[in-house]
């Protein structure tokens, strides 16, 4: 789907009115994402993800290298409009995204800039609301609706441009931790019933244990790439990255420590809870402990 083939971003800085000077931001990125992947991208404030992020829907050109979206060379200035509409942005702020006045007229708006016929976006429309768990909410202004439905409507905003890549650049930066998990059922939920390849860009690590592929980013490097379960196994990796160690990873640790053998594999809530209360229960020979 997405091929990043050694692509280096330089920014102009002005050091006062006079001096300018050209700082590397990504530095040599090379990086496939292949089609219904979920991949995450970590890494610390100011390593480059989002001006990575703005690379897949041609935001930004790279200065060296090229990027390839299902084949096409971000480059080729014919192409934009169909690199555009094949990669969906979520951004941080939901406030900027939205446009409408009300919540079906926010989703229509790009739709219409392309000359749909009116019939055509009225269904595309009602399905990007459905999906989104919004349909009901159609009527109401974009204004009155919490966090959590706000990076809803602007991931259906990006679904009206019928993707096959959504990119969400920190959409649960803002929000409080039931909106996150609202959020990140949605993305979870694309990716997994619609085949919707998504990257998600996040200082959360217990949003990616489900992620087929992490990246680790510092100083415009790509410094790791595996697995959650390899990625998180690498508290070396984790702290040059000057990543958290996920609660889930570090209770895991813990539990072996002190003698529980509960897999290295488990790495979302559920499974650590029910695996808990396996090994509880085949201790105690019951069967009758709940969580
Ligand atoms: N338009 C710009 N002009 C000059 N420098 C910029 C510009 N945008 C970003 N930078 C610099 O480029 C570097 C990478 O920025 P970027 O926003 O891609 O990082 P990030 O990993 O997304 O950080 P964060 O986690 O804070 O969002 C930073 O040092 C930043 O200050
Ligand atoms: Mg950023």
């Amino acid at each position: 789907m997405i091929k990043i083939d050694n692509i280096v971003h330089k920014y102009t800085v002005w050091d006062d009115e006079n001096t300018k000077n050209e700082k590397v931001v990504l530095d040599g990125i090379s990086l496939d994402i292949p089609s219904s992947t979920f991949m995450a991208i970590l890494g610390p404030n100011g390593s480059g993800k989002s001006t990575l992020a703005k690379h897949l829907n041609v935001l930004l050109l790279p200065d060296e290298g090229t990027v390839w979206i299902d084949g096409i060379n971000t480059a080729d200035v014919d192409k934009l409009w169909d690199i555009r509409s094949q990669v969906g942005m979520v951004f941080q702020n939901p406030d900027n995204q939205i446009i409408g006045t009300s919540v079906e007229e926010d989703v229509a708006f790009g739709p219409e800039n392309k000359n749909m016929e009116s019939s055509k976006i009225r269904t595309l429309v009602e399905s990007c609301l459905k999906r989104v768990g919004l349909w009901q909410k159609r009527k109401e202004s974009p204004t009155r609706l919490s966090g959590g439905q706000k990076q809803r409507l602007g991931t259906a905003d990006a679904l009206a441009g019928v993707p096959k890549c959504i990119v969400m650049d920190e959409p649960t930066a803002m929000l409080d931790p039931e909106a996150r998990k609202e959020v990140i059922r949605l993305i979870h939920d694309l990716n997994k019933n619609e085949g919707i390849t998504i990257v998600l860009i996040t200082h959360h690590t217990d949003e990616v244990a489900d992620a087929d592929q992490i990246v680790l980013m510092k100083e415009g490097h790509i410094i790791g790439k595996g697995t959650p379960m390899e990625i998180f196994s690498n508290k070396e990796l984790l702290r040059a990255a000057k990543m958290d160690i996920p609660p889930r990873v570090e209770l895991g640790d813990k539990l072996r420590e002190a003698g529980i053998p509960v897999p290295e594999s488990i790495l979302t809530e559920e499974k650590m809870k029910s695996e808990i209360l396996r090994l509880y229960n085949e201790t105690k020979g019951k069967g009758e402990a709940t969580c």
